[in-house]
């Protein structure tokens, strides 16, 4: 199912900044409960996946990406992005924020993508500092898509093989696939690491697409974690894996 880019009014969002290293962001915040009828609860597998809280994870992936920019090994610069188990959708805003072609949200709720997800994104790129403004111009294509990892790959405009792949009209590329792919916090399902997997390899563009992810070693109860999801790449071989401050990155 894709989210249409309206927001949601039946639940209360608020919203405060968080500081990441010198960069101000917003997190919105909504509740649960309003949204879902759920008490306080992390995740109802099938349900609810976690969206409407914020989760270290990304905190971990921003300040990753800003050191990787820093030291010059990334880029956004017209670069097409995807971030996959948005949530708030910090790594992606990030990106917007700098200078990204094409940023693309995914979660598996439409909910916490009408909810959270577009107003968060809309109070970031409105509210952004000047000096950060100068650097990107928040004229990217900015998207939302909400859908299991096991089906998304037919709505997402840049997919490998995929009929709606635009990257042939787009005059950004040549080449299929998104250059790079975002997400924290999404490997704690051992039943989802294969198919969260195969997207990725869907949706990353060869040779040179990039996959930064931030995610805890295990994660107790409910089995996944990074060192589950890092045997299913090795095992397939094709993804090359690198180390980023305890982050991961894939690249292919
Ligand atoms: C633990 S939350 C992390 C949210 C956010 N990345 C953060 O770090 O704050 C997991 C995210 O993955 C998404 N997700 C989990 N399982 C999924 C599935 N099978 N298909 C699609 N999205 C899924 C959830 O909707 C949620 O946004």
């Amino acid at each position: 199912m894709a989210a249409n880019s309206q927001v949601s009014a039946s639940a209360k969002y608020t919203v405060e900044s968080v500081n990441l290293g010198g960069l101000t962001l917003l997190k919105g915040r909504v509740k649960t409960h309003e949204v879902f009828g759920l008490s306080n609860s992390d995740l109802v597998p099938g349900k609810y996946e976690g969206g409407l809280k914020l989760w270290e994870g990304s905190l971990d992936l921003v300040k990753a990406l800003q050191s990787e920019v820093k030291n010059g090994n990334l880029t956004f610069c017209e670069k097409r992005v995807l971030e996959l188990g948005c949530g708030h959708g910090l790594p992606g805003i990030f990106a917007c924020l700098q200078g990204a072609a094409a940023v693309h949200f995914q979660d598996f709720n439409a909910e916490v993508i009408r909810c959270l997800t577009i107003p968060n994104v809309n109070a970031n790129l409105s509210e952004k500092e000047p000096s950060i403004a100068n650097v990107t111009g928040s004229s990217g294509e900015v998207r939302f898509y909400a859908g299991d990892w096991s089906e998304i790959h037919e709505l997402l405009p840049h997919v490998k093989g995929n009929k709606k792949d635009q990257s042939h009209s787009s005059g950004h590329s040549q080449v299929a696939g998104y250059d790079i792919i975002l997400m924290a916090e999404t490997v704690y399902s051992i039943s989802t690491l294969q198919s969260l997997y195969e997207l990725m390899k869907k949706c990353t563009s060869h040779p040179h697409g990039v996959v930064y992810m931030a995610a805890k070693k295990h994660y107790f109860g409910v089995g996944g974690g990074s060192r589950r999801f890092l045997s299913v790449v090795e095992k397939d071989g094709e993804l090359v894996l690198e180390y980023v401050q305890n982050n991961c990155k894939g690249i292919i």
